[in-house]
């Protein structure tokens, strides 16, 4: 499943991704709003795409490794996974610090949003956002998702900070 916006291409994961992802799965800036730490080392970057082929594979979930066109640079991830049936996805991602604000984010989750509720079977597309990650929480606003709550203490914190509150987003058929 290859996704194509004006500036940019969402593609499945292949051979040496991990080299190109693991700078940024390892920033802690990318990881600090995120429900897990950063990657501590290539080989987790390896096993969160074998996972994640898997996921595909097996009709579970999909990944897409986001590029810019013309250089083809890795800039980041999207991932969707089927929740509580085939009728429900949670939805996520990161960029690389050097591409925000730019409107890529909105870019890449606009193209997984949209190709998402193309699916017949899919009835919900779900968010869980940290209540302090503001660009995050303005992305997810402006594709047009409703805030259904928030869920206090619901991510366990990095390095011993206390588990966090987050925001519950979804989109409905
Ligand atoms: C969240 C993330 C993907 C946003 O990507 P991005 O390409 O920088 O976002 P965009 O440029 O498309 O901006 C989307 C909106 O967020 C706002 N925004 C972006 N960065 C912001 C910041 N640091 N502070 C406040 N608002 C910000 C933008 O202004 C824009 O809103 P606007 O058009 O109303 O101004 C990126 O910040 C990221 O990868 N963060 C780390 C990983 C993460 O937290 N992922 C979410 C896990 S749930």
């Amino acid at each position: 499943m290859i996704l194509t916006t004006k500036r940019l291409t969402l593609r499945p994961p292949q051979p040496g991704d991990e080299a190109k992802l693991y700078p940024i799965a390892s920033d802690p800036e990318v990881s600090r709003y995120m429900k897990r730490p950063g990657h501590r080392d290539v080989g987790e970057t390896s096993a969160y795409l074998l996972t994640a082929v898997n996921l595909i594979r097996s009709g579970r979930g999909y990944l897409w490794v986001i590029e810019t066109q013309g250089d083809d640079e890795v800039i980041g991830s999207m991932s969707a996974s089927y929740d509580q049936g085939p009728h429900c996805v949670v939805f996520g991602g990161f960029l690389g610090r050097a591409c925000w604000r730019r409107g890529y984010g909105l870019e890449a989750a606009q193209a997984v949003l949209g190709w998402l509720q193309s699916v017949p079977h899919i009835y919900r597309v779900a968010a869980q956002t940290d209540v302090m990650n503001e660009p995050i929480n303005r992305l997810v606003t402006k594709l047009g998702l409703t805030c259904e709550g928030r869920l206090g203490r619901a991510w366990p914190g990095h390095d011993g900070e206390l588990p966090r509150d987050v925001y519950q987003w979804a989109w409905c058929r």
